[in-house]
């Protein structure tokens, strides 16, 4: 085990990461500063110039640089890329679109963030459709449980690449071949796991997976990538439509839209564009930092950081085990207030979460050995 490490790449670019130890990344990440710049800029720009320089060719094309960079991110091709505002925003619209009718179900988990049951919970109001969630055992869900609700009524299995709370991991291509041996969709929110954890969409068998920019992809709040498997892509009807649904989407017209063959269908009215360029600038970075570094990178800090609470008595609820483990760790403190431990943490400048009763770390590739060092050190000097 290295008692140090670098960070994986100059820790200029993400500002945060100097003035505290922030380990913080399934919250929120500091952006990635070029993001932010770019963003600023674009900004300044429509403030300045209006449409002079964001004319109606850059408002059709606002989108290019995202649906490149993402499809490198998801190893697909850019018309494979929708761009939204949220993941589930996307996640709704594509819930709407399969609309799983009555006689089928949806599998998930109930330990899995919202945006991977509510959107189907809202379709299933209106349908029908049964809702079938696999009771976690503590914070985490045995995947044979997940696996034993699937069979050949499942419509779509919907699960978070990686869970918010505890950190584990799933075997997206184990759980695309098991909903396709059923006929059923795999739907992935890959929020706690894009720019973290490599995710090659189609060799996995995925069929739709979306990601928010804001934790460990280093972009803003405010904007979304989906991965659409072709198959879906151009059959799909978006549950959101609106005039940029047009194939051309300056025939603004009132008669059925004539979708793009493609995941840009997905794509249905103006957002804020500006965090497009930035989005697309801080996936970029990502991809050129190399997914598979990163991913080791962050495996280094979270073995350090189990290791060094498992010695102090915490108890570790995320998964440790190879194939569902990600760089999110969760502890206990027995005989401890926990908002206590997370209140000392923050007084000190170590930025973790709370979530009810475990502190989440969750480091990235600004975070060196020292910052999980003094994350152990503070805690075990709370007596
Ligand atoms: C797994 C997961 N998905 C999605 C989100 C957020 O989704 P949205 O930005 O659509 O609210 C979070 C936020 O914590 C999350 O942990």
């Amino acid at each position: 085990m290295p008692t140090s490490l670098d960070p994986l790449v100059p820790v200029d670019e993400f500002p945060v990461a100097q003035t505290c130890t922030y380990i913080n990344a399934a919250n929120v990440t500091p952006m990635y500063r070029p993001a932010a710049a770019a963003i600023t800029d674009w900004y300044r720009d429509v403030a300045e110039h209006g449409s002079n320089h964001f004319d109606e060719e850059a408002e059709a094309t606002v989108f290019d640089e995202l649906h490149l960079q993402a499809a490198r991110l998801f190893n697909a091709s850019p018309t494979d890329i929708a761009a939204g505002s949220s993941t589930t925003e996307l996640l709704s619209s594509l819930a709407w679109a399969v609309m799983p009718g009555a006689e089928t179900n949806v599998v998930s988990t109930d330990v899995s963030f919202p945006a991977s049951v509510y959107p189907w919970r809202r379709v299933a109001n209106h349908t029908g459709c049964e809702i079938r969630l696999a009771h976690a055992r503590g914070d985490t869900v045995d995947p044979d449980r997940v696996r034993d609700l699937v069979d050949d009524n499942t419509a779509v299995v919907a699960l978070s690449h990686v869970e918010f709370r505890s950190g584990q991991r799933w075997d997206l291509a184990a759980f695309a071949d098991i909903a396709h041996q059923h006929g059923a969709l795999l739907v992935v929110d890959a929020t706690q796991s894009a720019g973290a954890v490599p995710i090659d969409a189609p060799g996995m068998g995925v069929d739709a997976v979306a990601a928010g920019a804001y934790k460990w992809l280093c972009g803003p709040f405010g904007v979304a990538v989906m991965y659409l498997a072709p198959h879906l892509a151009t059959r799909l009807e978006p549950g959101l439509v609106g005039f940029r649904s047009q194939k051309d989407i300056w025939d603004i017209r009132t008669d059925p839209p004539d979708y793009p063959e493609d995941a840009s269908r997905f794509e249905f009215s103006t957002m804020a564009y500006g965090l497009a360029g930035g989005f697309a600038k801080s996936i970029g970075f990502l991809v050129d930092t190399d997914i598979d570094r990163i991913f080791a990178h962050n495996q280094v800090l979270a073995d350090h950081l189990i290791d060094g609470l498992t010695a102090m008595g915490a108890e570790v609820t995320s998964p440790r085990n190879a194939d569902e483990r990600s760089a999110i760790v969760t502890a206990r403190f027995p005989g401890r207030d926990i908002s206590d431990v997370a209140q000392h943490l923050k007084q000190a400048g170590v930025m973790v979460a709370l979530r009810g009763p475990v502190i989440r770390f969750s480091p990235h590739l600004y975070n060196r050995m020292a910052d999980v060092e003094r994350a152990l050190e503070v805690i075990s000097g709370m007596d």
